[in-house]
């Protein structure tokens, strides 16, 4: 009886799935590409892709292209499309050096008889298939077979080209590492949106990443730092693993362009080969964010060689005509004491040492023009005189950019605002620790890469913009992905498409269908987090509490301790609480992914009485020990604290510089009493490790990254002292010593917008 059921079963389920047409993901109705065309029109009918469908070609040079797209269909939809001279049912594809556009367009023609893919170039024609993977449904990106999906793509007519040629996109991988195979991804995902340049950020003062056979000691000391927290960490690309990257890059239509760094952030290849320096180190690679005073020594011919053996070595691996030399945040010190330096100076007359720098700059990019090679600098090349055939890179807002193509310099455009993703992109409260900034997705989306002061023959000198991907706050492949993406996507949209076609609502849009394709190559891309309380709220008599999203996203919410899922209940309006709740909420994609799910925990609180001690000292008590204490655990095991006066202030001390000097690695722990003056709720903000409040840990940092706290929390205080206690461990984790902060704690009232500092005044012991 059983298995007669389960045969009548199952032939139903075979009928229903024979007879019933594959239903259509909302992500895959309509057209959904970007970046957006220039111009598109829908005809009626589409082309249906099948077993029998063929790749033409019309040159047999187009093998190669095709074999991207041939090895792609086949994993998702299986068909294995063969290349032939002519056939019925084909995508028939054509270098067309007649196309009316520029060298990187392209038409395609889709008509239920077949499909026509024309490109003015090579580069052409992978954009043109390119555009043809995003008329399919979004599982054509599936790394496997994917069946009961129509393969079909509507009757179109598109003509299409680039509006800027240099479509970057900037990666650093000397903060944080990044292996060949995440390399790769980086390449598909720009290959999808039609970008072509990738900026290897190879050298820095926290290491140097790419083997040097010449100088061996580059990649076998330069690349490994010794961290804050103790252990090693490093990481280089041999000479076979450029290739491969550069050959992966090529097949995608990518230029590789490597940056090696001089005169600044040299410090790995100086801790290697201490001798190019001014003052002979030795050195360490730095194991903290932020700028090494030491650099190259300008006044060194010896200096001047190491380099030209160094870019000798690089220009062979990469084919691309540029060469990025770095150029930014060069720190002058060094030369201002170095003797060498000062005769260099003087034997060529330059004023000051911004003069040196462009002397610098103007020997290596000689260099350069020797190998045939188009230098490329941060805009800080301007500094002293800009090099003859220099191109600019605007990063320290559009100022550079404007004064290098008014001087008819080429320049990529990517100031900070808008185009430097390793800034926050949603409050800093919930977001994982990043260096500061604030660009959201729509602000990328908003740039303008030609500035109004160009006039239209200056704007030609604008190749283009890039995003920038600065890795000191990204400890892994999954937060370089999270940062990078959908941002850069927005950047290739302002890059690739005509200004007055661009419309962030419609761009949204248009992504959800590439968040599938995202998610079909495992990218980790960021969703936005409800924003707006801290994870734990306290009230006296009711609250409200409020949610927003830096995009257009649908938060779902539970109240009963669940986890929310895509069946949760919609937020639409602030809630007022007048007891305990638990909130869990999470924003949810229009294709069912769901972000990341804050925790909310309200707590109806009474006034904490406070205390009528007596006191007699402004400040806190310390009692300090020198020793690298990572985690408050850490300090269990002291047994020697020495008891200090307080600080004539307990705060940052930044001003004392940033420089490694000032990190004498040790704890301290403060006491005392802050006195508060009204009833109220108030909220606290700290990066040190802990503070306590009447005994109770309310602030809670220990092991985290001590920087822009995601640990902020409130508390109702009734008026009179209040027992504080601060652990404060001077350490480095992540690359931020805790010094850089000092023990601050802010403080606020509830409702009020600014925290305030506590200074010595408000407290006493
Ligand atoms: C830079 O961000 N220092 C170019
Ligand atoms: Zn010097």
């Amino acid at each position: 009886m059983k298995s007669k059921l389960l045969v009548i079963l199952l032939g139903f389920v075979i009928l229903s799935a024979c007879t019933s047409p594959p239903k259509v993901m909302e992500y895959n109705k309509g057209i959904s590409i970007v970046p957006k065309p220039n111009s598109l029109q829908v005809n009626k009918g589409q082309f249906q892709l099948n077993a029998k469908t063929v790749f033409v070609i019309e040159q047999e040079e187009l093998r190669n292209v095709i074999a991207f797209f041939q090895s792609k269909m086949k994993t998702s939809t299986g068909f294995d499309l063969a290349v032939k001279k002519e056939a019925e049912s084909a995508i028939t594809v054509r270098l067309n050096r007649e196309l009316k556009t520029g060298e990187e367009g392209y038409t395609l023609k889709a008509s239920t008889k077949g499909v026509l893919v024309e490109g003015k170039s090579f580069k052409g024609v992978f954009y043109g298939l390119q555009t043809l993977l995003q008329l399919f449904p979004a599982e054509i990106e599936s790394t496997e077979l994917v069946e009961d999906i129509n393969w079909s793509i509507p009757a179109v007519e598109i003509n299409d080209e680039p509006r800027f040629k240099w479509r970057g996109m900037h990666l650093d991988v000397c903060r944080h590492f990044v292996p060949v195979e995440n390399i790769k991804k980086h390449l598909d995902m720009m290959a999808m949106f039609k970008m072509n340049t990738f900026h290897w950020h190879l050298t820095e003062d926290q290491g140097w990443r790419i083997e040097i056979k010449k100088y061996p000691l580059l990649a076998e000391i330069g690349s490994k730092r010794k961290e804050g927290e103790g252990h090693e960490y490093g990481g280089f690309y041999t000479h076979e693993q450029v290739k491969d990257i550069v050959a992966y890059a090529a097949d995608r239509m990518i230029d590789v362009v490597p940056e090696i760094e001089l005169p600044g952030h040299a410090l790995a290849a100086l801790t290697a080969y201490p001798e190019y320096s001014c003052t002979g180190g030795p050195f360490k690679v730095r194991k903290i964010w932020g700028v090494e005073a030491d650099v190259y020594c300008a006044g060194k011919e010896e200096t001047f060689k190491f380099l030209e053996d160094i870019i000798e070595e690089v220009v062979e691996l990469f084919p691309s005509p540029y060469f990025h030399i770095g150029g930014d945040e060069c720190p002058k010190s060094r030369w201002e004491e170095c003797p060498l330096c000062q005769k260099r100076m003087e034997k060529e007359g330059l004023a000051d040492e911004h003069e040196l720098q462009s002397y610098f700059v103007k020997r290596i990019e000689k260099i350069l023009v020797s190998h045939g090679k188009k230098m490329i600098g941060w805009d800080e090349i301007l500094e002293g005189g800009l090099a003859e055939s220099a191109a600019v890179m605007s990063w320290r807002g559009e100022k550079g950019g404007i004064e290098a193509a008014t001087h008819g310099h080429d320049v990529v455009m990517t100031p900070g605002n808008w185009c430097y993703l390793d800034h926050y992109q949603g409050n800093n409260e919930v977001e994982p620790v990043a260096i500061g900034g604030y660009t959201t997705l729509e602000e990328s989306y908003s740039y303008e890469p030609v500035p109004e002061k160009l006039d239209s023959k200056m704007a030609k000198h604008v190749l283009g913009t890039q995003g920038n991907v600065w890795s000191e706050y990204m400890y892994t492949q999954e937060l370089i992905e999270y940062r990078v993406y959908p941002r850069i996507i927005a950047l290739a949209e302002v890059n690739w498409t005509q200004k007055g076609l661009k419309n962030y609502e419609d761009f949204l849009k248009r992504m959800d269908n590439q968040f599938v394709r995202m998610d079909l190559h495992d990218v980790n891309y960021h969703i936005p987090q409800p924003e707006g309380p801290f994870n734990q709220v306290v009230f006296v008599d009711s609250v409200n509490i409020e949610f927003s999203t830096t995009r257009p996203v649908k938060m779902i919410y539970t109240l009963d301790g669940t986890e929310p899922n895509a069946k949760s209940k919609v937020y639409n309006e602030p809630f007022v609480f007048t007891d305990n709740a638990n909130i869990q909420i999470a924003c949810i994609l229009n294709t069912g992914k769901m972000g990341k799910i804050r925790k909310i925990e309200l707590k109806k609180q009474n006034y904490v009485l406070g205390k009528k001690v007596a006191t007699s000292n402004q400040g806190l008590k310390e009692k300090y020990a020198e020793g690298n204490f990572i985690r408050v655990a850490d300090i269990e095991k002291v047994t020697n604290w020495e008891n200090r006066q307080p600080e004539k202030e307990v705060k940052s001390k930044k001003k004392k510089g940033r420089s490694s000097a000032y990190l004498q690695p040790s704890a301290s722990v403060y006491t005392g009493y802050i006195e508060i003056f009204d009833d109220g709720v108030y909220e606290f903000n700290t990066n040190i490790d802990q503070f306590y409040l009447d005994g109770k840990l309310l602030v809670n940092n220990d092991g985290e990254v001590k920087r822009f706290s995601r640990n902020n929390a409130s508390v109702a205080l009734g008026k009179g002292k209040h027992e504080v206690k601060l652990i404060y461990l001077n350490n480095i984790i992540g690359g931020w010593p805790q010094s850089w902060n000092g023990p601050v704690i802010k403080m606020r009232r509830a409702g009020e917008k600014k925290f305030k500092k506590l200074t010595k005044a408000n407290y006493a012991y």
